[in-house]
């Protein structure tokens, strides 16, 4: 048979046949030596609505992550060297990327299905999540952190369960007035993580007692920030200038938005 076939569909046949072995070659390599495992759709996997995170062995945990627009629960998780987390993923929402750089956990957070991967961090270092799937509005800011370190032992992983099981979730308002900030502007001004831009950021501004420009000194509760919403001008904070423009806001937006800011701690 072999002598009937003609030279050069000889030279293709086994170039083909090497190539594919070197394929499984490398597939079995992969999973053998590299401990690579591929992502897999739990369909039998029951839905879930809140993160979650338990010990299920020796430096074994299972952590239920949550995509919903536009962040991750938990956001961040602190585990020791060498753990292995058994990483399952739901969307609340619409689909989400979700990719740990510097590990090959690659997933995507698809609404109505659960998705898993398996990672072992044997790297201290603070692994960033991102969503690598555009999803609206907030895509960009769409992240996570796994802090991986040889600092904390299984003791306070467990104090960290109770904390990361209990999903510190935003209510529907203060995700309402999350959008606002970011669609009306408030963003270019006003920072989430103490950083002093043109207005004072949101960082702790809940229940701060603000100084103003005339020495006196304020405590920002509901009727100082509806007030520094609607008439910027009434009070200019120490140390900035009488710059901020009047966003046309409805009552009920700017509630939203001081909803908003009560969570930004
Ligand atoms: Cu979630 Cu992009």
């Amino acid at each position: 048979m072999w002598q009937y076939i003609d030279k050069s569909e000889k030279k293709v046949l086994i170039t083909a046949s090497l190539v594919s072995a070197g394929h499984l070659f490398l597939i079995a390599y992969a999973a053998i030596f590299l401990h690579l495992t591929v992502p897999t759709c739990q369909p039998n996997e029951k839905l879930f609505d809140k993160p979650d995170l338990r010990s299920v062995g020796d430096h074994r945990y299972e952590v239920h992550y949550l995509a919903k627009m536009w962040n991750f629960q938990p956001k961040k998780l602190t585990v020791p060297v060498g753990t292995t987390l058994d990483i399952f993923l739901g969307s609340q929402d619409v689909n989400h990327g979700f990719h740990i750089n510097e590990t090959n956990v690659n997933l995507m957070a698809v609404p109505g299905v659960v998705n898993k991967a398996v990672h072992t961090f044997n790297q201290p270092g603070v692994y960033h999540i991102v969503c690598h799937e555009y999803c609206g509005f907030g895509h960009q800011n769409m992240n996570a952190e796994i802090e991986v370190t040889d600092k904390v032992t299984l003791a306070s992983m467990d104090q960290q369960e109770s904390i990361s099981g209990s999903g510190e979730t935003l209510s529907e308002a203060a995700i309402a007035g999350k959008v606002i900030y970011q669609q009306k502007g408030c963003v270019g001004c006003h920072s989430l993580d103490g950083t002093t831009g043109a207005g004072p950021s949101f960082k702790g501004l809940w229940g701060r007692t603000e100084e103003m420009q005339d020495g006196q000194k304020i405590l920002v509760d509901q009727a100082y920030l509806v007030e520094s919403i609607k008439l910027p001008q009434a009070r200019i904070v120490k140390g900035f200038g009488p710059i901020m423009p009047q966003i046309p806001l409805s009552d009920e937006e700017i509630a939203k938005v001081i909803e908003y800011i009560k969570t930004v701690k």
